[in-house]
């Protein structure tokens, strides 16, 4: 381990040219976040902003990254789970003078260590993906949040946890949700976990998808992502789901809709992506097929109840990276994969860097919007705050433009039919 108190923690900074080329690659297909480090870098808007960053240290989070430090701010990271860190790219950030405290697998305590650490140097901003810096303010620091002006969750559990935060007057500063935009959930939930999930299964087991019967639990955006991309493969889905109208979804994309009990009779690969706890437990593996492999796409390491997985086996091994071998006590084989935690991270690179680009722009102009509102002097009440229409909207526009699509404008009558309720047949 390479540690510089104040400075970083990484696995072994000898990595991190491999890290610096992989950003590289990254930054060539991220072209919107690239563009407003390109409007920034000069005018450096949050120069005097100290950001506490914990989001899954990518090549994609690296381009953010350095693009929050190139418009002026001081950036202090940790990786927001404990097997999703990429330490080449840990150790580029490191060497580029970032402060970093992040390596692949790390355990719980030294999670928690490393987001504290991110807290020493007493942010203005917070940046999240999952709500755990966030968490740790309100649970231990609270004293800390005097000092913070705002703050971003990225993703969809984080969201839902500070909602109730927020419901409950608990939440104690005003928190932007990035997850909501439309031009991150739409695309980087969907089409990047569908992809990265896929992946993941892949590079732990390399089977075939043709074939066979791909259960996701959760017709959300990730779980539709994962569905589609697995029928494409020529996979049978099947969806297990709690919400009617998710379900009635799934059906008529063509999906077999059915309770957990019964998939788990028939399924030959199982992804989670509800973002609840306990959708797979006891009763799920006993009924499970040999050579079930399972495997969670959700924030959460607690969507797949491994301790009910590990009381049912009589042993366990390692077989090649990421996949875990149970032998049951009935005999029958079950693969886990990645531990439970997000397959799309630990056994694969996360989401393709094209859709990142989008999630990662509204991270940036959402730290950007704080730091106006609060040289404006604007007070936002703690809550959580959607992104501005204007925002998803100039995004798209850019990117469709990056991609060498044009569209069409409306016309002034156009505009004015649209409002006009005298109008009919
Ligand atoms: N979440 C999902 N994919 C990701 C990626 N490539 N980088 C950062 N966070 C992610």
């Amino acid at each position: 381990m390479d540690y510089k108190p104040g400075k970083y923690k990484v696995r072994n900074l000898k990595l991190a040219a491999e890290g610096r080329m992989k950003i590289e690659w990254a930054e060539s297909r991220m072209p919107v976040l690239m563009a407003l480090r390109k409007k920034y870098e000069k005018t450096k808007p949050l120069k005097g902003y100290k950001i506490a960053g914990c989001l899954h240290v990518t090549k994609e989070t690296a381009v953010l990254i350095e693009t929050l430090a190139a418009a002026g701010a001081k950036v202090s990271w940790s990786g927001c789970n404990p097997l999703s860190t990429q330490d080449e790219i840990a150790a580029a950030l490191a060497k580029n003078g970032i402060e970093i405290y992040a390596w692949h697998g790390m355990n719980v305590k030294e999670f928690y260590w490393c987001i504290e650490r991110t807290l020493d140097m007493k942010p203005n901003l917070t940046l999240d993906d999952g709500a755990d810096l966030i968490f740790t303010v309100h649970n231990k620091y609270p004293k800390l949040a005097e000092n913070i002006i705002g703050g971003t969750e990225e993703t969809t559990t984080g969201v839902h946890r500070l909602r109730a935060m927020a419901a409950d007057k608990k939440i104690l500063y005003p928190v932007i949700a990035v997850n909501d935009a439309e031009t991150k959930w739409d695309f980087d939930n969907v089409y990047g976990t569908g992809q990265s999930s896929i992946d993941g299964i892949l590079r732990a087991t390399s089977v075939l998808l043709a074939g066979k019967n791909f259960v996701v639990a959760g017709y959300g955006h990730c779980g539709k992502g994962c569905a589609e991309r697995a029928k494409g493969l020529g996979a049978n889905v099947i969806v297990t789901e709690v919400k009617p109208t998710a379900a009635l979804k799934a059906t008529l994309e063509g999906h077999t809709v059915l309770p957990m009990d019964e998939a788990a009779k028939i399924g030959d690969i199982f992804i989670t992506a509800t973002g609840v706890k306990d959708v797979i437990i006891k009763k799920h593996f006993a009924k499970m097929k040999d050579g079930a492999i399972v495997c969670n796409t959700g924030h959460y390491d607690c969507e797949i109840n491994i301790p009910d997985l590990e009381s049912v086996s009589k042993g366990k091994r390692t077989i090649r990276p990421n996949n875990e071998e149970y032998t049951l006590k009935n005999g029958r084989k079950v693969y886990l994969l990645a531990q439970g935690r997000l397959v799309n991270l630990a056994a694969a690179e996360g989401h393709p860097s094209e859709v990142m680009d989008m999630s990662f722009a509204n991270q940036f102009m959402s730290q950007l919007r704080l730091v106006n509102l609060d040289k404006d002097g604007v007070l936002l009440d703690p809550d959580v705050y959607d992104i501005p229409e204007e925002q998803d909207q100039e995004i798209a526009g850019v990117k469709l433009q990056t991609m060498g699509f044009n569209i069409d404008k409306l016309t002034k009558e156009q505009v004015k039919y649209m409002s006009d309720y005298s109008a009919g047949t």
